[in-house]
C-alpha cells in the first residue's frame, strides 16, 4: 500500500478530485487597481481578485467526501449533541487529554486556556509565539517570551529540528521567575512563525522535565501536530517504524493539556478546542465557555462541525496524506532552490519562507520589505501571500524578535494541483529577477494591534 512517486520525488496525490471550484488569473490591470484599492494590504484583497491563494493554510483545506457526509448526520441538539460524543471520543483517544472543550477556533481556545491563567506581572513562555497567542498573552497583563533554539533564527541553517526550545533560556527563566510567575509553558507544533519547523520528542521530553521540575504545566499549541510527528518519524532516531498516532500520544503524554485549531491539522474550515487533564481547570474553562462561545457540547460550532473535525483529525494522521503534504513543501522548495532563491532551511510542513532580507538586500527594515516581496508576488502571478516579519510584530515584542523577515507562501491542504506549484515557483522566479527595482513601502495607516490584519500602505 502507498502512493508511488512521480520523478520529481513528489508523491502522486493519495486521493482524486470530486467537486471543482472556478479560479481566474485577473489581468495585470485588474492586478494593478485591485492593489490600490486594497492599500496595498493582501488581507483586503477579494478572493476573485487572487488567483493562487496561499495567505494561510488555516481554514483553507479541502473536506474530503467522508467530511461532507459527516455534516448530513449533524444532530443539532443543544445539548448533548452526538456529534460532540464522537468528537469529544476522538480528541481523547489522539490525545489522552481526559477533559475536552469545544471552542470555534484556536484563538477562541487560547482566549478560554489564557484569560484563566495569564495575569499581569506574569511570563509565558513559548518557542515562538503566534500571533493571536502572543496577544492573548499581552491582553491579560502577561510577557510573552520566544525562546526557539538560535538555529531558528539562522534560515539558511540545516537543523532538522528548528522549532526546538532553548533549554539553557527556559531553565533560567523558570529559576529566575518560578512557579508564581510562569503560569504556564506554551510549545507550538510546528513552529509557524518560524517556518513551520518541528519540535522534537526529546527535546520536548526535556521542557516537561523541567516543566515538572518547577511545577509549572505544559501546554502544547497543537495545531499541526501530525505534520510536527511526521518530521519526528522522519528525522528523529528510533522513530521511523511509528505511527502519528503513535507519536503524537508520545508528544501528547508530555503535556498537561493542549490548544488547537482544528483549522489546520482538523483539515476543517471552522473548528477548534482546548484539552486538558486537569478537571478543576476544565470545570471553569467551561464557564467560560458557556459565556463567550456556547454550551459544553458546542462550543460555538454548529455540531455538524463538530463531526467534520471529528473525521478530519483522524485523516491528517495518514501517512500518504502527510507524505504528499509535506511533499508539496519540498517540491515547491526543490524548484527555488534551482532558481536561487533565498528561503528559510530547511522547508517546514506546511509552506516556504522566503527569506525577505536575502531576497531584497537594497531595502532597509523601514522599507517594510516583506510587505513589498509579498505586493510584487501578487503583481506578478496574483499569488497572495503574506508577511511573517516586522509588520505581524513589529510593535514592540516582536515574535520573530526582529530577527526573521519572511514572507510565508503557505500551502493549503488537499487543494492544489503541481501545476499549481509549478505556476507559483514560476511567480517567485519572475520577482527574483528583477528584485533589484523592488521598491519599498510605507505605512498609511497603523493599527495599535494585530496590525498587519488591517494596516495600509504605500509604495515610496
Ligand atoms: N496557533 C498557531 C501556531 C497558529 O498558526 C494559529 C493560526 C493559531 C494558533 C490561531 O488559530 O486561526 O484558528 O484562531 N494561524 C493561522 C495562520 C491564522 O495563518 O498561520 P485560529
Amino acid at each position: 500500500m502507498g502512493s508511488p512517486s512521480e520523478p520529481s520525488g513528489l508523491p502522486v496525490e493519495p486521493y482524486k478530485v470530486k467537486v471543482v471550484e472556478r479560479i481566474r488569473l485577473p489581468s495585470r490591470e485588474e492586478r494593478e487597481a485591485a492593489l490600490v484599492r486594497a492599500g496595498y494590504n493582501l488581507f483586503n484583497l477579494t478572493s476573485d481578485e487572487v488567483y493562487i491563494d496561499l495567505l494561510t493554510d488555516s481554514g483553507t483545506s479541502a473536506m474530503s467526501d467522508r467530511q461532507w457526509a459527516g455534516l448530513m448526520v449533524g444532530d443539532e441538539t443543544y445539548a448533548g449533541s452526538r456529534n460532540y460524543a464522537r468528537f469529544e471520543s476522538v480528541v481523547r483517544e489522539l490525545t489522552g487529554f481526559p477533559e475536552v472543550i469545544p471552542a470555534h477556533q484556536g484563538r477562541a481556545a487560547e482566549n478560554l486556556l489564557f484569560s484563566l491563567l495569564v495575569h499581569p506581572g506574569t511570563f509565558v513562555p513559548n518557542n515562538m509565539h503566534f500571533d493571536t497567542t502572543r496577544t492573548h498573552v499581552m491582553r491579560n497583563g502577561g510577557a510573552a517570551v520566544n525562546l526557539a533554539v538560535a538555529e531558528a533564527y539562522r534560515p539558511s541553517d540545516l537543523s532538522p529540528f528548528k522549532g526546538n526550545v532553548d533549554l539553557a533560556k527556559l531553565s533560567a527563566l523558570l529559576e529566575r521567575e518560578g512557579r508564581e510567575k510562569v503560569p504556564l509553558v506554551v510549545v507550538t507544533l510546528t513552529n509557524n512563525t518560524g517556518g513551520g519547523q518541528p519540535v522534537s520528542l526529546a527535546n520536548l521530553t526535556a521542557v516537561a522535565a523541567l516543566c515538572r521540575e518547577h511545577r509549572v504545566p505544559l501546554y502544547l499549541d497543537m495545531c499541526r501536530w501530525a505534520e510536527n510527528a511526521y518530521f519526528v518519524r522522519e528525522r528523529e532516531e528510533g522513530q521511523s517504524h511509528r505511527s502519528i498516532r503513535e507519536i503524537g500520544r508520545s508528544l501528547f503524554d508530555l503535556a498537561d493539556g493542549a490548544t488547537m485549531s482544528a483549522k489546520k491539522d482538523g483539515l476543517v474550515n471552522i473548528g477548534g478546542f482546548v484539552a486538558t487533564r486537569d478537571p478543576k481547570l476544565a470545570e471553569r474553562l467551561r464557564e467560560q465557555l458557556i459565556v463567550f462561545e456556547g454550551f459544553p457540547t458546542y462550543g460555538g460550532l454548529a455540531r455538524r462541525d463538530l463531526e467534520a473535525v471529528a473525521i478530519g483529525l483522524v485523516e491528517a494522521t495518514d501517512l500518504d496524506y502527510l507524505a504528499h503534504r509535506v511533499g508539496q513543501v519540498r517540491y515547491l522548495a526543490a524548484q527555488l532552490e534551482a532558481g536561487g532563491v533565498p528561503f528559510l532551511k530547511p522547508p517546514g510542513g506546511h509552506g516556504i519562507y522566503l527569506d525577505v532580507r536575502a531576497f531584497l538586500p537594497h531595502l532597509g527594515k523601514s522599507d517594510l520589505p516583506g510587505q513589498a516581496l509579498a505586493v510584487e508576488l501578487y503583481r506578478e502571478g496574483a499569488v497572495r501571500s503574506v508577511e511573517v516579519g516586522s509588520i505581524m510584530f513589529g510593535d514592540g515584542e516582536g515574535a520573530s524578535d526582529g530577527a526573521l523577515e519572511l514572507v510565508r507562501l503557505a500551502i493549503p491542504r488537499r487543494v492544489y494541483t503541481v501545476s499549481h506549484l509549478d505556476y507559483v515557483a514560476r511567480t517567485v522566479l519572475a520577482v527574483h529577477a528583477r528584485r533589484a527595482s523592488v521598491r519599498g513601502f510605507e505605512m498609511t495607516y497603523v493599527p495599535e494591534r494585530l496590525r498587519h490584519f488591517t494596516a495600509r500602505f504605500r509604495p515610496r
